[in-house]
Order: structure tokens, then sequence, then C-alpha cells
């Protein structure tokens, strides 16, 4: 393994129960050749999620939320990109190292991507009753009429009004919140396990957003599908999922369930973000914002890598890179003071 492997991170990150997780990552290491060198996007990420449970996963721009998906799906930018280490165990059946066939099946029928921009993974010269319909049709040996029926009735589920009169428009017919839903279709169309949405609501109207992102609990909880929700926002995090993961520098700096997140984080990092988001409750409060810049994956910096933007960071911070352990049951925090930070509640 080429990536820096110096302190062991623990494997299992959330405290999974009642058996093996759905989805397992663990120690997942992505990297990128580029001119300049080897960029680590990814760097030694855990986490897991469960049947019927929403993990968000958060993280500054270019932390490596959706480079971690990408290789989850099997959809790495290959090259430059090349999966380094790790493991991603579905349903135990490790996808990294699984007989192509089988990776194939597992990724195509059982798992499910949602990207942000629906207008670029949508075909803009066949109507979307085609796209629904070729899930089937390819997946299924539905015939064309079956197909475009199955296609009717995913557009009802996600609510898409007069379905049917609809069925034959092209993708640059509807709305930016109606194509999202459309997306949503597509992913739910062969009712996978597990749904991964890259920032499904951001390039939507707030309104329609919060709309979309409704919809998406909703047939998450209907479906008991597991969901990786990646995203910048805290507040739709709140709404819709059980447990965070907080992303820095490629790896997972905490997780937790979300309340618990919430009420007291155990990471610095952590703490940061949540004081740089305005709270109804903090009024007249100065806003925090985290000092500095996300390091640069050609160069991480030693020992902890928060420790340039970190208020707390002492000598063993440059030196030590913490391992990624439980500061309370159910919890985890890549920090070394990751008691004395849960319990600083300022
Ligand atoms: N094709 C590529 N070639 C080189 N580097 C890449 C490539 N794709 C991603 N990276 C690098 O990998 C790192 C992680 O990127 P990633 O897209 O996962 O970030 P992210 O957390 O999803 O950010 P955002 O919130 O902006 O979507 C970034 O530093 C990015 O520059
Ligand atoms: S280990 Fe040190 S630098 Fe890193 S988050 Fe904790 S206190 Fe800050
Ligand atoms: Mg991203």
């Amino acid at each position: 393994m080429s990536h820096d492997a110096g302190a062991a991170d623990t494997a299992d990150a959330n405290g999974a129960v009642g058996g093996a997780p759905l989805l397992e990552v663990r120690d997942l290491a992505v990297e990128f050749r580029t001119r300049e060198g080897v960029a680590r996007a990814v760097n030694g990420v855990s986490y897991s999620v469960n049947a019927g449970e929403t993990l968000a996963v958060l993280g500054e721009s270019g932390s490596g939320k959706s480079v971690t998906a990408q290789a989850i799906m099997g959809i790495l930018d290959t090259p430059p990109g090349r999966v380094a280490g790790g493991r991603v165990l579905f349903r135990g059946r490790d996808l990294l190292t699984a007989p192509e066939e089988e990776r194939r099946r597992l990724r195509g029928e059982r798992m499910a991507m949602i990207f942000q921009d629906a207008l670029s993974s949508l075909n803009p010269v066949l109507s979307v009753g085609y796209q629904l319909g070729e899930m089937f049709r390819v997946h299924r040996g539905a015939s064309r009429r079956e197909a475009r029926d199955r296609a009717v009735e995913l557009m009802d589920r996600v609510r898409i009004p007069a379905a049917r009169e609809r069925v034959n428009d092209y993708p640059h017919q509807f709305s930016g919140g109606m194509r999202q839903r459309i997306m949503i279709a597509m992913a739910l169309a062969l009712e996978p396990d597990l749904i991964i949405a890259d920032e499904p609501t951001t390039a939507l109207d707030v309104t329609v957003q919060a709309q979309v992102m409704e919809l998406l609990a909703e047939l998450q909880r209907e479906f008991r599908m597991g969901l990786i929700l990646i995203t910048h926002d805290l507040g739709v995090v709140a709404d819709v999922a059980d447990r965070i993961a907080v992303m820095y520098a490629g790896r997972i700096v905490e997780t937790a369930p979300v309340k618990e997140l919430y009420a007291a984080p155990a990471h610095p990092y952590t703490k940061g973000l949540l004081e740089s988001i305005p709270r109804l409750d903090h009024k007249g409060k100065e806003l925090y914002a985290i000092k500095g810049l996300p390091p640069n994956p050609l160069n991480i910096p030693p020992g902890c890598p928060f420790h340039p933007r970190c208020p707390r960071a002492v000598d063993i911070c440059v030196r030590e890179r913490p391992a990624l352990e439980p500061p309370a049951p159910g919890r985890t925090s890549a920090c070394h003071f990751r008691e004395e930070v849960i319990d600083d509640r300022a």
C-alpha cells in the first residue's frame, strides 16, 4: 500500500449494529497521478452504513467525499486515479476484489448513485420514459410496453405531475427540480439496497431543494435503503441523517449520531464547521470561521493533518497522527484530545 499507514486508523468506525453493515469501507486510499506528483485524495477512509440508515458525509471542498463515492461505485476516473488500498465490503463481499461479473451486478443492481447535475447525467436526445424504461429492459428483460408502464409508475412515485402525458418528454423540457426527481426515479428503478447521493440538491433553488430532499428521505425510509448523503448543508443533515461522518484531507475525522454530534462535537474541525453556520439560538454571537485553507492533497501535513488550522494544536499534534477512536460509545474522533473536546461545552 502506498499511502501513509503510519498510525493505524481503527476500522469499524461507526458502531454498526446487527451483524455486518450493508456497506463497510475500510481504510480506503485513492490517489491521482498528476504532473506535480501523487495527489492523495483519499487517505484511509473508514465508514459504514446499515440497511435503512442515512449516513451524511460532510466536509470542505476537496476533502475526498466524491472520490470516495466514485471508488465505491467503481466509476473512478482511472487513470489518473487509482485505488491504492483498502476494502469496500458490500454485505461482506469486497467490491474491489470480487470477480468482474459479480462486481458489475452488485454495482449495477444493488447500488445506485444520484449526482448533483441531472442534466449531464441524463441523455438529452432520449425521452425520460425511454431512459427510465431502459433499466427494466436491460436488467429485467421487460418488453417496450412493460418498460414504458414501469417508467410511468416510477415518475408517479417521485411525484412528477401528469406522468403518463410527460413520459415522452425530453430532459430539457423538465425543470431542474423535476429532472432531479427523474434521477431519483432512475436510482430507485431496480430497488437497490444502497443509494449514494452526491450533493443531490445543490444545483436547485432553496425551496425546491427542501422538497427534493424530503422526497428522497421518504423513499429511503419506505424502501429501507441505506443512503449515503454527501452534502455541504448542515441544515439538511440535521433533518434527514441518522449519523454523520466528517471528512478532512481524505480521512474521516469524526463519526457520531446526528444529535450527539450537534450537541457536542468531539473533533475541533467539526466544532469549527458547526460554529461557522448561522444559528437562530446564537443571535448576536459572531460567526467563527476556520482559519486557513484545507491542505493540498499533494502535500498533506504530517501528524494530525488539521494541526496548521487547529486552535488546540500542541507539539504532539505535529508529530503523531491521531487514530480514529471512540471518545464515547457509538462515536469516533481522530483527535488526541477527543475526550476533552467532547466535554468542552463552551
Ligand atoms: N480526476 C482527477 N485528477 C486529479 N485530482 C483529482 C481528480 N478528481 C479529484 N481529484 C482531487 O481529489 C481531491 C478530492 O476531491 P473530491 O472531488 O472527492 O472532493 P469533494 O470532497 O467531493 O469536494 P466538493 O465538496 O468540492 O465536491 C481533490 O483535491 C481533487 O483535486
Ligand atoms: S490532534 Fe491536535 S491538531 Fe489535531 S484536531 Fe486534535 S488538537 Fe487539533
Ligand atoms: Mg464532491
